[in-house]
């Protein structure tokens, strides 16, 4: 893997230092790396770096700390890391060690990790606050609090002790729900890539096709640009749709079933999150098409109210409301619809949310209420809007609808104007699926 560009660091300095701002003098942030887990014996998982340490840093090797100190004399970016190792090296990677972190990342000091504990006195006294997520990190969690009881058992002595742990809520998952235009080209190209991946699979899908083939050729479009799925991708045929985390992904495509696919690659850090349902034969069926089109007018719908002047929960009341009369219409409820909408009637075949935030993680960090009510859309700020209906194969309605499931998914940008897709260049109208699916079957 490349390391970060330039502008890439000069952006995490800015980051680190608008969150040392917020912290204040008095405030102190300790953010720890993702570690490697183990999948059997001596092999592991892909490592992937820990969203927020990547954000501030760059660096993307496990098993490091970084601790911002506001006004520190001796140094207020500050990187604990592996050392330099050549067994290690040759082994299992390159490492850039203490005096990589400084000159290569900016870091003002590094040491190696196993000092992280001893230093940790000198980091933490003085501050009234430390900025960390306690819960993500059992180890650092634990060194972290031992570290603040021992302080103030001696700040009779002299030295004052932490009063309070912030959860990253409020500071720097604040700066993360907000995209600059740096990030948002790297969400660009996360979605262009992603929508490629979506029309391969749209290319290749067939009756008597697994779908993990399917699956292969999504994932071929990430690996040979260095990317990796974003999330565990659902390759969910006919029924299995109706299975919202769906991820066997293993059974033969069927003539006359439609296909459900809810794949997105990461880029530099960056998650798409795209889903498409459509035929495997080419062909949308009459109930298929009728589900289809409820759907995605929901989607249409919820996305126009991506706006700076709407709150945040605009998008699931608008679906909501559009698919509570598109099931009236169908005759899959009965009744007034707003005191169907008003019950959640809906629920009982949509039964999620109509998006999330999106960002490096792809239920990026954000709050969605402050004080109690749904926050205001503000430019940069990323989400999907994937409203969908899923019929269960024995529910008690018109059996031609029985076992459909239906979903569609973009990443939409909140702008000064209108809202910006960043996966429009998936079809999701009906004609146009047909249409990409006639050509590529010739
Ligand atoms: N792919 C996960 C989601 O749509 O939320
Ligand atoms: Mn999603
Ligand atoms: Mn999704």
């Amino acid at each position: 893997m490349t390391g970060p560009t330039q502008q890439q660091l000069d952006a995490c300095a800015a980051r680190r230092g608008r969150l040392m701002q917020a912290i204040g003098p008095g405030g102190v942030a300790i953010v720890p790396s993702a570690h490697e887990v183990v999948r059997n014996r001596d092999v592991h998982y892909r490592f992937r770096q820990d969203s927020d340490f990547r954000y501030l840093s760059g660096f993307l090797e496990p098993d490091a700390v970084l601790v911002l100190a506001p006004g520190r004399a001796d140094g207020e970016f500050v990187i604990f890391c592996r050392d330099r190792d050549t067994t290690q090296e040759i082994w299992h990677g390159r490492r850039s060690g203490p005096d990589g972190a400084r000159a290569d990342f900016g870091a003002d000091q590094a040491f190696v990790i196993d000092e992280f504990e001893e230093r940790l006195p000198d980091l933490l006294s003085g501050r009234q606050r430390v900025h960390m997520t306690l819960g993500d990190h059992e180890h650092y969690d634990s060194l972290v609090t031992a570290c603040v009881r021992e302080i103030r058992e001696v700040s009779r002595r002299g030295a004052a002790a932490p009063e309070e742990f912030v959860a990253m809520e409020t500071s720097l998952h604040e700066m993360r729900l907000i995209k600059s235009a740096g990030e948002l080209e790297l969400m660009r190209t996360a979605g262009r890539v992603s929508a490629e991946a979506h029309r391969r699979a749209m290319a290749v899908t067939a009756p008597g096709v697994n779908e993990c083939r399917v699956g292969a050729e999504i994932h071929y479009e990430f690996e040979k640009l260095g990317m990796e799925p974003g999330y565990g991708s659902i390759i969910a045929g006919g029924e299995n749709a109706c299975i919202l985390h769906y991820t066997e992904n293993n059974r033969e495509l069927r003539d006359g079933d439609l296909l459900l696919i809810d794949a997105g690659g990461e880029y530099q850090g960056y998650s798409a999150d795209i889903t498409r349902t459509f035929p495997v034969n080419g062909i949308y069926s009459g109930p298929q098409r009728a589900v289809y089109e409820v759907v995605l007018a929901a989607q249409r719908a919820a996305i126009d109210t991506l706006r700076v002047g709407n709150c945040c929960d605009a998008p699931h009341r608008t679906a909501s409301r559009v698919l509570t009369e598109g099931l009236v219409d169908l005759g899959l409820l009965s009744g007034e619809i707003d005191e169907l909408v008003e019950t959640e009637a809906f629920k009982r075949f949509f039964m999620h949310g109509t998006g999330h935030w999106l960002g490096m993680d792809v239920h990026d960090v954000g709050r969605y209420k402050i004080d109690g009510q749904h926050r205001p859309f503000e430019p940069g700020m990323v989400m999907t809007v994937e409203p969908g209906l899923y019929i269960a194969t024995d529910a008690d309605v018109d059996e031609r609808f029985r076992g459909i499931g239906v979903r569609i998914e973009d990443d939409i940008v909140v702008t000064d104007g209108d809202p910006e897709n960043l996966t429009a260049d998936v079809p999701v109208a009906i004609d146009e699926i047909e249409a990409l699916m006639r050509e590529a079957r010739g």
